[in-house]
């Protein structure tokens, strides 16, 4: 029987190291392994509950993660934080209302903005040069957009980047409150934040009104498993719930919901091994790769950073993010989370330990010593649009007719698709922006780093929207 998938998947997870999600890591936390996920899976049978009415056992789960994460309410979510993030936005905004959107949002936002009609008012993150990734959004970011556009109904940040960078939340919700509106945060790759005081606080306790947290990517959960945390009056629960009945599947995993109910407690029970077999062996690994010659440990101060995440920068050295990421893998079966052309971004979780740490930090210290210098010169602060500018609703850019052209035609069209530059992972242009002149120069000088447009051997073609 040929089963190509399966047979694949069953060999990679006894083979490779993982320092990418999902958090469990192959079962080898919270006992996972040990668990037949068969007799979890269960449906909206007598006794079992429902998640989009919940009453009983599910209800008094949703409870206890509340009060586990200090949120009002929480919901539990299956189709992962993209179904959080459609949820929310599609509870707070309805068709032509505005909502200040960060540029370095998830594509789900622009997603969501498409379901609810809503328009976009772009704020950028700052851009830390010296690492050439992204930074957090400011509170005087914040303000002004309220201040120039005072009728949107929110704003929506991502805190923590995939980077790890957190911005300052209590002040932006402090900024967004004055205006009495709603905050959303896109918390997917903070989940972990409850399970130590080293990691930074959640959004949940520094005022923001609706959090999602992406269980699965940080903490040991399956796939998919999600929640979304509401932490105000601000938000009316049922307009949540209800979106969330539209857009998630009517056949929620139980399998997904028990064991997100299964690691709270775990996570309760265990907070001082969890301690003294993960976290502690994660400080002193970050200690050791400062070592590191050519290689660079990204290190920021710790309430601005989560430091689980292990960002090592190429920047100053003969290869490029590709490759370590390739040599990881070739010669020591260390499959990391992202590689970029300045990085690779490692994602460490309660599942390492001293063994799984170790090897990663023995991987990179032999590399390293095999590198050379090589000076890189980025100037790239310029690339990001500090202007805080208002997007055409992708809703309608959704439906419009396109077409890819190509870009000397492309000036003051409306562009149909994100231009993203990786890294630092921001779009040059979002969905529904007027190609501006200045943009149009931009695209020619970085065309090889850009997704999004379609390069040709004579030209650049972009997808803009057809206008008569
Ligand atoms: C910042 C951010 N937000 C949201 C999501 C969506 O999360 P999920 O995969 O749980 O749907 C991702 C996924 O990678 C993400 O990186």
């Amino acid at each position: 029987m040929s089963s190509p998938l399966y047979n694949k998947l069953m060999q990679y997870s006894s083979s490779k190291l993982s320092f990418h999600m999902p958090g469990h890591k192959f079962g080898t936390s919270a006992d996972i392994d040990k668990i037949n996920l068969s007799l979890l899976d269960n449906t909206e049978v007598i006794g079992m509950d429902n998640l989009y009415d919940a009453k009983g056992i599910i209800k008094q789960a949703m409870g206890l993660m509340a009060d586990f994460y200090g949120a009002k309410e929480t919901l539990f979510l299956t189709n992962g934080s993209t179904a959080g993030i459609l949820a929310s936005i599609l509870a707070v905004c309805k068709d032509n209302d505005k909502i200040i959107v960060a540029r370095n949002c998830h594509h789900s936002v622009w997603n969501a903005l498409a379901l609810s009609g809503a328009e976009p008012i772009y704020v950028s993150p700052k851009y830390l040069q010296e690492d050439h990734i992204l930074g957090g959004i400011t509170a005087e970011d914040i303000k002004e957009a309220l201040v120039t556009y005072p009728d949107v109904k929110g704003v929506i940040i991502v805190s923590p980047t995939y980077e790890g960078i957190v911005s300052d939340i209590k002040e932006i919700a402090q900024v967004v409150h004055a205006h009495e509106k709603i905050l959303i945060v896109d918390e997917a790759h903070g989940a972990h934040f409850i399970i130590g005081d080293k990691f930074p606080i959640s959004s949940i306790q520094l005022g923001a009104d609706i959090v999602i947290n992406s269980m699965h990517k940080t903490l040991p959960a399956l796939t998919q498993s999600a929640l979304c945390h509401i932490c105000s009056d601000r938000v009316d629960y049922k307009k949540v719930l209800s979106a969330l009945r539209m857009i998630q599947t009517s056949s929620p995993s139980y399998i997904i919901m028990g064991l997100m109910d299964y690691i709270r407690c775990y996570i309760l029970d265990h907070k001082q091994i969890i301690k003294e077999e993960y976290i502690n062996y994660l400080i002193c690994t970050r200690e050791s790769l400062k070592r590191l010659k050519r290689l660079k440990l990204i290190e920021k101060p710790s309430a601005k950073y989560d430091i689980s995440k292990i960002l090592i920068s190429t920047m100053h050295t003969n290869i490029d993010g590709y490759r370590l990421a390739e040599m990881l893998d070739d010669q020591y079966d260390i499959v990391v989370e992202a590689a970029l052309s300045t990085h690779i971004i490692v994602i460490t979780t309660m599942a390492d330990n001293k063994d799984t740490l170790s090897a990663l930090e023995d991987a990179l210290i032999a590399i390293d010593c095999n590198l050379e210098y090589k000076n890189y010169d980025n100037q790239l602060d310029y690339v990001i649009n500090h202007e805080i500018t208002e997007g055409r609703n992708p809703r309608q850019v959704y439906h419009a007719e396109k077409e890819w052209l190509p870009i000397n035609r492309c000036e003051g069209k409306i562009a149909a698709n994100a231009i993203i530059l990786y890294p630092p992972g921001i779009p040059v242009i979002c969905i529904g922006e007027r190609l501006k002149n200045e943009y149009i120069q931009l695209i020619y000088e970085l065309k090889e780093k850009l997704q999004g447009i379609r390069l040709l051997e004579a030209s650049i073609l972009i997808e803009v929207v057809k206008e008569d």
